[in-house]
């Protein structure tokens, strides 16, 4: 039998992957102590269970150590394996030694998940320089794309759009969503300074002016890319855009600084909960699970 389990955030999720899977709901309790360290306590039986974790792995520091106790106390009580749903994974964007004597933290961290779960499940991690997950994960990893899921929602809500990625890495969704909705599409050239600095340039834009410009990109951060982005069409006239991003990381105040831009929208799907997802990934995981040897 299957039991899922969510860790904070995704409760929603979980019971819906639940219900569509026929699958029962774990009752787990995570929080952190007044001084920071995680508790974790199992309220369900997992002896000779499958079990399912649904966590989105943003912050992941302390997320990290929540995950090595629930794995090491389902073994113990006597779970059969266990698998994790991470809509959202993170540890995947420093994986290169850009300065000598930094850590390749994607590497480091696949190599902790792989020893703590069975398989894995995400959606659209960033993989840039690592190709596939196998180069970095020892464990069965299926990859899922939100591609399908934005491009039905850009039919569902978006007259005459222009598909705008904000640089070479997003060519790979703003191409394939383009191609299905028989838009036009244009990738972006970015300069990124810093941590929270990028530049823009973008070549002429001029024939798409009575288009809506949407934005794609997988992961919002510091919302730098997108709030550079919008600035570039603003200049050039265009349209008010409608920012999509698949992972809503949005850190420190990103989301009203993007909102302070006059964007017409911003819509996310919820791999990570968030006041601006829109676009649902239910479907994706559960067709996933149905066609999976772990369902
Ligand atoms: C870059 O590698 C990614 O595809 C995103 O463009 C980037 O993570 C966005 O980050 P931020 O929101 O901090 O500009």
């Amino acid at each position: 039998m299957n039991l899922v389990f969510s860790f904070p955030g995704h409760e929603k999720l979980a019971a819906n992957i639940a219900k569509k899977m026929g699958y029962n709901l774990g009752d787990v309790i995570v929080r952190n102590f007044p001084d920071g360290e995680s508790y974790v306590k199992i309220n369900s039986d997992v002896s000779n269970q499958n079990i399912i974790l649904v966590c989105n792995l943003n912050n992941s520091n302390s997320k990290a150590m929540a995950l090595m106790f629930f794995s090491s106390l389902v073994r113990e009580l006597g779970a059969k394996s266990l698998g994790l749903i991470a809509p959202y994974l993170g540890y995947m964007r420093q994986d290169k030694r850009f300065q000598e004597g930094e850590a390749i933290t994607s590497n480091i961290f696949a190599k902790f998940l792989s020893s703590q779960v069975d398989w894995l499940i995400t959606i659209d991690p960033h993989l840039h320089r690592h190709k596939s997950m196998k180069e970095i994960y020892t464990i069965p990893c299926q990859v899922l794309h939100a591609i399908d899921i934005i491009t039905l929602w850009i039919k569902e809500h978006i007259q005459s759009p222009v598909l705008i990625g904000p640089d070479q890495e997003s060519e790979q969704w703003v191409k394939g969503i383009a191609q299905k909705t028989n838009a036009p599409y244009i990738i972006l050239k970015k300069f990124r300074k810093d941590d929270s600095n990028v530049e823009e340039s973008i070549p002429h834009i001029e024939e798409f002016k009575n288009h809506t410009p949407i934005l794609v990109d997988d992961i919002i951060s510091t919302a730098r890319t997108m709030i550079e982005t919008v600035k570039v069409l603003q200049n050039a006239k265009m349209k008010s855009p409608v920012c999509i991003g698949i992972h809503a990381v949005f850190v420190h105040g990103a989301y009203q600084d993007l909102l302070k831009t006059h964007v017409e929208l911003v819509a996310t799907c919820n791999t990570i909960p968030h006041i601006s997802n829109k676009i649902d990934i239910t479907p994706l995981l559960v067709e996933a699970l149905s066609k999976s040897e772990y369902s």
